[in-house]
């Protein structure tokens, strides 16, 4: 396939503008290297992993591909702890722990923000891209990425993210609408309801901005991808589409959720890690959320919540499973993620075609 807009191709050094998403806890480095192999560009998900961690997938990714590929993290600013409110969500969560037998006090893991640690490991495997989301590194560390030569690129939720992060020097935006599944990016804003759908973000963004626009949310196939192009985007990233190819670490309960899953399933909610994040509506979200005003700030909620998520599944339970997932999971499909990446640009040029007539 030609592409006729080759910025991302060309920054990037890939054949198709198409990025894995960075999936934390659901993408592994054989989905980062299958698609890389594919001509589009893998990702890492360093939000989940510990430094040994990110050093072996690191490792692997190298070992399995020569190409480009992206890693991913979190830049969350660390939050004061708040005893009071910590207490209070324990006691919204005490009936559960009895249920399942969980010691009241029990502590899931946390979520890393990228720090100096990380970006040593970066420096040290050179991947082409770094990506973040919830905004970007402090100023020392994403000069040190830059000085290196890795391109920086961010999520935006709106014009204004979108805005910021071209004047902090990233080198293309994620415009990621409200459609995604998984947390928002959202960090100028905490307004969800205020949040733009990718058809409405992605032409005001491409308007707002010179640097290239990634298209994210609800783009599932070679339709979705053919439409961001049409609205200016140089590319997208897609990230539920990938989750039921054998690559992924999604579990298995978690799969079948996906597969039952329709275009009304999933809902915008805190009570999992105390950001807002997409996923398909299950006990805890019904019964707590959506959203949770009492909820402990990101990622504090996380460490409470996430206990009762190991013997909820060992019962064959998701009532407290985190089932990320974006407005289009019956786009998913059940195909190694090398295939899916050429499936996915057969079917974009099909569209464009069929749009020319
Ligand atoms: C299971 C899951 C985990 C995600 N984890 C991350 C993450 O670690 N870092 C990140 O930048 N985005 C993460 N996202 C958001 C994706 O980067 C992307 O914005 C989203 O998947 C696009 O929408 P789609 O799922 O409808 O394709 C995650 C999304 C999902 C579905």
């Amino acid at each position: 396939m030609q592409w006729q807009d080759r910025r991302l191709l060309d920054l990037f050094g890939i054949e198709h503008p198409i990025l894995q998403a960075p999936m934390a806890g659901v993408t592994s480095p054989q989905m980062a290297i299958a698609t890389s192999e594919a001509g589009a560009l893998g990702s890492i998900a360093g939000a989940m992993l510990t430094v040994d961690g990110l050093r072996q997938e690191f490792q692997m990714v190298k070992q399995g591909t020569s190409r480009p590929f992206n890693v991913n993290f979190f830049v969350h600013k660390p939050p004061a702890v708040d005893a009071a409110r910590d207490a209070a969500w324990r006691g919204r969560l005490a009936g559960y722990y009895g249920e399942l037998g969980v010691a009241p006090d029990a502590k899931g893991p946390s979520r890393a923000a990228f720090d100096g640690a990380a970006c040593e490991l970066v420096l040290e495997f050179k991947p082409r891209v770094a990506s973040f989301h919830f905004g970007l590194p402090d100023k020392s560390l994403m000069q040190r990425l830059k000085a290196a030569g890795i391109l920086v690129i961010a999520s935006a939720t709106t014009v204004e993210e979108a805005r910021w992060l071209e004047a902090e020097g990233a080198d293309a935006v994620i415009a990621q609408g409200a459609e995604a599944g998984g947390h928002r990016g959202m960090f100028l804003t905490d307004d969800v309801t205020r949040q733009p759908g990718t058809m409405a973000l992605v032409p005001q963004v491409v308007d707002a901005v010179t640097v290239p626009v990634i298209a994210a949310g609800g783009i599932g196939d070679g339709r979705g991808i053919a439409a961001a192009l049409a609205l200016g985007a140089a590319g997208a990233q897609i990230g539920t589409a990938f989750m039921l190819t054998p690559e992924a670490k999604t579990v298995p309960l978690h799969r079948a959720a996906l597969k039952k899953a329709s275009d009304g399933s999933t809902t915008l909610t805190n009570v999992f890690t105390g950001r807002p994040a997409r996923g398909i509506v299950n006990r805890i979200v019904s019964e707590l959320g959506p959203v949770s005003p009492d909820a402990p700030s990101f990622p504090l909620a996380a460490e409470a919540t996430q206990p009762l998520r190991g013997p909820a599944e060992a019962r064959g339970s998701t009532d407290f499973t985190p089932l990320w997932s974006g407005q289009a999971p019956t786009l998913a499909r059940e195909m190694p993620a090398g295939e899916l990446v050429k499936t996915m640009v057969r079917e974009t040029e099909a569209a464009l075609s069929r749009v020319r007539g």
